[in-house]
Parts: C-alpha cells; sequence; structure tokens
C-alpha cells in the first residue's frame, strides 16, 4: 500500500511530483494523483486545491481509490501563536474546524463534528514524531540552502524553530490580527490557521488510516499576510516540503 501526499497549492507539491518515479497519472473529479516512486517508497501525490471540501475530496479518493495506508499533508499556514515566525514549522497534534459551530443547537460544544462528538482530530504521535525528526533533519542538513538568500534575509528566516501542537482550519484566509486573538481566546494553544489540515483528519480518522499534518508559516495572518504568503509559496514552501517529506520516506523503517 502506497502512502498518499497532498498539498493545497501546486507549488506545495510542485518538488515533490518532479521528483517521482516511474509516475502515471489518473485524473479523478479534476484532480490528477500522480502514482509513482519516491526515495524507493510507493507513494500517491495529488494536488487538491485549496479548502475543506476540495481537501476532504481528495483525501478521501487518496483513501478509497488508491487505498494509501497513510496520509501526509505539507503546506503553509498563518502563525497565530505570536512566538512563531515566518519559516517556522508546525506539526499537527491536533486539528479542529474554527468555523464549525452547532452550538445554538443546546446538544453540541463550539467547533464539535455533529455526530463524531468530536472537537479536535488528534494525529497518530509515532507519525507526527517521525514528521518532527525528519524536519529537524531538514533544518539541520543544507536544507535552506536551495533557497533564495535574499528572500530568507527579508523574512529573517536564520535558525527556524519547530512547534508540535494544534492547528485550526477554516474556509477562510485570515489577514486580521483581531480575529487571530479572538480564535487564540477560544482554541488552547492555538499555533497556526490554515484551510485544509482538518478536512483531511477528519477523513483520515473516519477510514481508520494515520495522518499528519507539516505547515511552514507563511505569513502572521495579519495585514501583511497576503504580501507574505505570496512570496512564500512562491520561493520557499516547495523546497520545506521535498525536503521534510524526503526525510520522512528515507527513514519510513522507522515510522513503520
Ligand atoms: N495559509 C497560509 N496563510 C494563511 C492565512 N493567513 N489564512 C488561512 N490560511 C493560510
Amino acid at each position: 500500500m502506497a502512502i498518499g501526499i497532498m498539498g493545497a497549492m501546486p507549488e506545495e507539491i510542485f518538488l515533490i511530483s518532479e521528483n517521482i518515479t516511474g509516475k502515471k497519472i489518473t485524473t479523478i473529479g479534476g484532480r490528477d494523483y500522480i502514482t509513482g516512486k519516491l526515495c524507493e517508497q510507493n507513494v500517491v501525490a495529488v494536488f487538491s486545491r485549496w479548502g475543506k471540501v476540495a481537501a476532504a475530496q481528495s483525501a478521501t479518493t487518496l483513501i478509497t481509490n488508491f487505498n494509501v495506508k497513510t496520509v501526509i499533508f505539507t503546506g503553509v499556514a498563518g502563525g497565530a501563536d505570536p512566538d512563531l515566525n515566518i519559516g517556522d514549522i508546525v506539526i499537527a497534534r491536533d486539528l479542529l474546524q474554527h468555523d464549525m459551530d452547532a452550538s445554538p443547537i443546546p446538544a453540541f460544544k463550539k467547533f464539535e463534528i455533529p455526530l463524531l462528538g468530536l472537537t479536535h482530530f488528534i494525529s497518530q504521535l509515532e507519525l507526527r514524531t517521525h514528521a518532527e525528526k525528519a524536519a529537524a533533519r531538514f533544518l539541520a542538513s543544507s536544507g535552506l540552502a536551495d533557497i533564495d538568500s535574499e528572500i530568507l534575509a527579508e523574512y529573517g528566516i536564520l535558525t527556524p524553530k519547530i512547534a508540535v501542537g494544534t492547528i485550526a482550519t477554516g474556509d477562510e484566509f485570515i489577514a486580521d490580527k483581531q480575529k487571530i486573538a479572538k480564535l487564540r481566546e477560544e482554541i488552547n494553544g492555538l499555533l497556526c490557521i490554515e484551510m485544509e489540515g482538518a478536512a483531511v483528519a477528519q477523513v483520515c480518522h473516519e477510514h481508520l488510516v494515520p495522518f499528519v499534518v507539516i505547515r511552514a508559516i507563511s505569513d502572521k495572518a495579519d495585514s501583511d499576510a497576503m504580501h507574505d504568503f505570496s512570496k512564500f509559496v512562491k520561493n520557499v514552501v516547495n523546497h520545506y516540503s521535498l525536503g521534510i517529506v524526503t526525510e520522512m520516506l528515507t527513514q519510513w523503517e522507522h515510522y513503520n
């Protein structure tokens, strides 16, 4: 069985796709699923597009059509914890959908997924630890050397941190400090926000497939977010995605 690799934008998955050997492309539901080998592992890579529905449909196809045994999601996120800087890496311990709210109905808590009885989806400890070690190896090796040094200097990316914790997902690009402050009040230990992770996590949870979500901080979800995000996506994220995923796959026997 293969390992599924997802990114929401072509930039997040492009270098990974380029490095897959023995490629075969299957188009389902408007997405191209690229099967082949990466670091001697059988993989299926897909660019899911943005948002929870797009991500859920791609994750479901990976599981039901390609029978993947694990899902790795790699991409960018907006920082919510003020200690995080652009270029830092966040690995999800748990994810929730910040735009899910059925709480006017007394049976449900805010963020609870109706009928699942869960607010947070927790990633498998072994897989998330494997991702954390891979991210550390990526940063310790010459991982950043392939990235334009002017871009790194502009963002002040010198020695990026790795944080493991809570990611919140919603169908909204957030560029508003007040919104982030409110989410931080509501969600204990919130590290960053993005638009796909918790949807992938829900699908994987329902299919009993281990998942991990790895995010590089591209912006701080503030008034500079659009500018920072666009530049980071264009110049940086590809290298993070390929570097970390490659590190995970080359040492796969230590996870499996
Ligand atoms: N992904 C990267 N930055 C983001 C932001 N500011 N809001 C939502 N998703 C993001």
